[in-house]
């Protein structure tokens, strides 16, 4: 059909009509809540380059979890700050460690809520890489046992979900093993499958404490050229055991997501991450941009993209956005 047959805006002349003809729609039960979990009590430290987010002791991460589940959003993904680091990362697989205090309190205050918890060692290790250094490389093999073991502390402090960030080779399989093994079969996996080597996660790095010392992640995470290996990457995933699959970072990467989903049935989460939370931020407090409508068009992109579930920074102020519950 050509002009004037078809008149495109026929369609878009009222807003019942445009609510009716939407493709895409956006709901809080889309939405997870990243948090940070840090030391101490009554403690909020702002963080600098991520308007709204803070670093939480755990009695205060707690208020903001029921603030989330009141709204309706289902889940948060709980990132530890430890009090120390050292080269194994021990303190990330420590049943007091901060992420299993964390995960402990919430599921006793808020259990109704979905707790997931970000499985990774370079928060931990005091050369900030996400493995186990040996004579100045990332060793594959040697990081899986630790991994597979923080997966299986956070499941046994009561953690709904596990996602491991580090991107070595064979980790969801190893981790799958691992939690089935300690009877903890029924604890899901959302793996971080295809996540890139980005220069938007830098807010995050500064409020986690987890820049590496040396070197970067070339050799373990993706290169943002690739696609082809994204798909790679996420069906080896899926053959591991994966209950989840995502994306990462998730603006720059609308054509990966909308590409995986074609090639994966599972459900598919995109993360939304803190460079791309804080442009906008930055933006609206320049008054260059309407922020609230920047963020939900965003927000609506990466579904449309293919994205089930976004984690975002955004989640609260979009769960209000969209009216709570
Ligand atoms: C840790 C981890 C990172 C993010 C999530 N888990 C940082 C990194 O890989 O360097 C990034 C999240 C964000 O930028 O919002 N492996
Ligand atoms: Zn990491």
């Amino acid at each position: 059909m050509l002009f004037p047959q078809y008149r495109g805006r026929r369609l878009r002349a009222s807003s019942s009509l445009r609510r009716m003809i939407r493709e895409t729609s956006l709901s809080v039960d889309d939405l997870i809540l990243p948090l940070f979990a840090i030391g101490g009590k009554g403690v909020k430290n702002p963080i600098d380059s991520m308007p709204g987010h803070y670093q939480f002791s755990v009695d205060n991460l707690v208020k903001v979890a029921k603030e989330a589940s009141d709204l309706g959003i289902p889940a948060v993904m709980i990132f530890g700050i430890p009090d120390k680091k050292d080269p194994l990362g021990t303190s990330a697989y420590a049943k007091n460690g901060i992420v299993q205090k964390a995960v402990r309190e919430v599921k006793n205050k808020v259990p109704e809520l979905t707790v997931i918890t970000d499985v990774c060692l370079c928060q931990y290790t005091d050369h900030g890489h996400c493995g186990v250094v040996e004579k100045g490389k990332i060793d594959n093999d040697m990081s899986l046992d630790l991994l597979a073991r923080i997966a299986v502390s956070h499941a046994k402090a009561g953690a709904d979900m596990v996602a491991p960030s580090d991107m070595m080779d064979g980790r969801v399989g190893e981790i799958r093993d691992a939690l089935d093994q300690e009877d903890m079969g029924e604890t899901p996996i959302m793996s971080y499958a295809v996540k890139y080597c980005s220069a938007y996660y830098g807010p995050f790095r500064a409020a986690a404490h987890s820049a590496p010392t040396f070197g970067d992640r070339r050799t373990y995470q993706m290169d943002p050229a690739n696609v082809l290996e994204g798909i790679r990457e996420a069906t080896m995933d899926v053959q591991e055991g994966a209950d989840i699959i995502m994306v990462k970072p998730a603006l720059s990467y609308l054509d990966v997501i909308s590409k995986v989903r074609d090639e994966v049935d599972l459900p598919m989460a995109a993360y939304n991450v803190s460079g791309e939370y804080a442009m906008i931020k930055a933006a609206d407090q320049l008054g260059w941009i309407d922020g609230t409508k920047v963020m939900m068009e965003t927000l609506t992109s990466i579904k449309r993209a293919g994205a089930d579930i976004i984690l975002t920074y955004h989640a609260l102020e979009a769960a209000r956005e969209l009216g709570g519950k």
